[in-house]
């Protein structure tokens, strides 16, 4: 590998224009691309979002109302919208979460002084004023361009309720489409995806799977979507992280199925926290904790090949979709706020965190077909930060607007050999990529060197594609916990980078701890 480097170093130095990092010898690496194959389609919801009613997630991130001076169109933020479709979010899940299984839809509907306010007592036991309800929120997703993903109550509600939730979204010419009209809205709504239930084995009420699954059968029979032409997703709570239990009860359970229910997906839920409470520090950490946090995120590729096997064993055909729809760094909060709020900060190795996550989707696409990053604004690892009138991207923000050439791209396989990153006892692939090719043809590579020292010089063998340079984005930084500000917004942020084919051989310099978008040009 070092001789590969030796023989390539010349040309890196003529040809890449990476390298903020690169002032010490580079560690030579090389990949390998299969373009005579091609893979499953990576499903664009797999860069999907959750939003809860909790902290500011919603209330001063997305919805400030109508007569704030913030500007807004109907209450919703436009710079927060305008940040969210540039990244173009496929799916947004709502409303929770913990909250969702203690939502009721009709306190969040009619005229707003008339709305019934709530207690939030997952989280912070704040006040829910009910004010961003489900009309408010059909116009969020409508604004930036996604789909919805509604979250039905089944730890407090019944069936019923949730029969008649779909029927007020969805249906027309009776008495509850009649409501939805009179409050504003005479056409029927779209939901794309309906979660029955949100940890039903946890917050949603400590049920246990077989419990769950009568609960399942009967929700899935009476959620009716009424919309012609619509297609709604059902998405049923599926396993704790590693825990098993779920996963077989459910998928057995939909093997032996009767006609009056079926399911679409089998929700994962999983967290890179290192312990709990979460305690990881979000900025101010060492390389030890960087290391054994990178570690445990790359262990969502094991959970995932332990919950596909058993879905495998129940439904070769993979119909039902894994779907992780709460995933992410959860950290210690940002100092100073609610804990309840579940404010942190993102860092530059928030970023690496979230593309080793979507390469280890992509590689699963066969059976991942949406996740939802945890959450969208404001709460664990956001998007976007607010504070009254200002907004900021994060670098994780920056890593999903880099990966948009990947939204129904088709895999193509990579080899990839880096060497190894290590830090004290912990090892891991210094270098993790994916190449896809997007529904025009044009081929996409992402590549993440994770070692934080060492910039590493990458070869990639282009033989069987026909290519002259690639062009893209780098999101590096100066520290691993570097984080955008208010002050300084822009500490870390993508920069351009571009690079020429020689003999069908494309060298680039990846910066440490960095991710690299790049895209083929004839
Ligand atoms: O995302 C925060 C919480 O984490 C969600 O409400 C819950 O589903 C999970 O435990």
């Amino acid at each position: 590998m070092r001789s590969l480097c030796l023989r390539v170093s010349a040309l890196v130095l003529a040809l890449s224009t990476i390298g903020a990092h690169a002032a010490g010898a580079a560690i030579g690496a090389s990949l390998t691309l299969d373009a005579a194959h091609s893979g499953p389609v990576i499903d664009r919801h797999i860069f999907g979002q959750f939003a809860e009613h909790l902290g500011h997630g919603i209330e001063e991130g997305v919805w400030v109302g109508p007569s704030s001076t913030i500007p807004n169109t109907r209450g919703i933020r436009n710079d927060v919208v305008a940040a969210l479709k540039a990244i173009k979010v496929p799916v947004v899940r709502w409303p929770g979460g913990c909250f969702a299984d203690e939502y009721h839809w009709r306190n969040g509907i009619g005229p707003a002084n008339q709305r019934r306010a709530g207690l939030n007592p997952n989280w912070g036991g704040v006040i829910e004023p009910n004010t961003f309800g489900t009309h408010e929120f059909m116009d969020f997703v409508d604004q930036i361009g996604a789909e919805a993903y509604i979250s039905a109550n089944v730890g407090t509600g019944t069936p019923r309720e949730a029969a008649e939730w779909l029927e007020y979204m969805t249906a027309e010419h009776t008495a509850l489409s009649d409501e939805r009209a009179a409050n504003g809205h005479p056409a029927p709504y779209k939901v794309a995806y309906l979660g029955i239930g949100n940890e039903s084995w946890g917050c949603g009420g400590a049920m246990s799977a077989e419990h769950y699954l009568e609960q399942l059968k009967m929700y899935a029979r009476y959620s009716r979507n009424y919309l012609p032409g619509q297609t709604m997703h059902k998405v049923a709570v599926g396993p704790d992280g590693a825990k098993t239990e779920y996963t077989e009860t459910i998928m057995k359970a939909w093997r032996d199925k009767v006609w009056s229910w079926d399911i679409d997906g089998l929700s994962l839920h999983s967290y890179t926290v290192n312990g709990w409470p979460p305690a990881q520090k979000a900025t101010g950490f060492g390389e030890a904790e960087y290391a054994s946090f990178l570690k445990e995120t790359l262990g969502m590729d094991d959970l995932i090949n332990t919950h596909a096997a058993i879905m495998d064993k129940y439904d070769p055909a993979k119909k039902v979709a894994l779907v992780v729809d709460e995933w992410g760094a959860w950290l210690a909060p940002t100092p100073g706020t609610n804990p309840g709020f579940l404010m942190q900060q993102n860092s530059q190795r928030d970023a690496v965190l979230a593309a080793l996550n979507f390469n280890i989707f992509a590689r699963h696409a066969d059976r991942v077909r949406m996740t939802n990053i945890a959450q969208m604004v404001n709460v664990l690892q956001a998007m976007v930060i607010t504070d009254k009138e200002r907004m900021l991207l994060t670098p994780t923000y920056h890593v999903f607007k880099m990966y948009v050439p990947f939204h129904d791209a088709r895999l193509v396989p990579v080899h990839v050999d880096g060497g190894t990153y290590s830090a004290g006892a912990i090892h891991m692939p210094r270098v993790d990529a994916i190449a896809a090719r997007d529904p025009a043809g044009k081929l996409w590579l992402a590549v993440t060197n994770v070692d934080p020292h060492a910039a590493v010089t990458l070869a990639v063998d282009l033989s069987g594609v026909s290519a002259a340079a690639a062009v893209g984005e780098t999101l590096t930084a100066p520290r691993i916990d570097a984080v955008n500000t208010f002050d300084a917004p822009t500490t870390v942020a993508p920069k351009p980078v571009s690079a020429r084919v020689v003999n069908h051989k494309l060298v680039l310099t990846l910066a440490p701890e960095s991710v690299t978008v790049l895209g083929l040009q004839p």
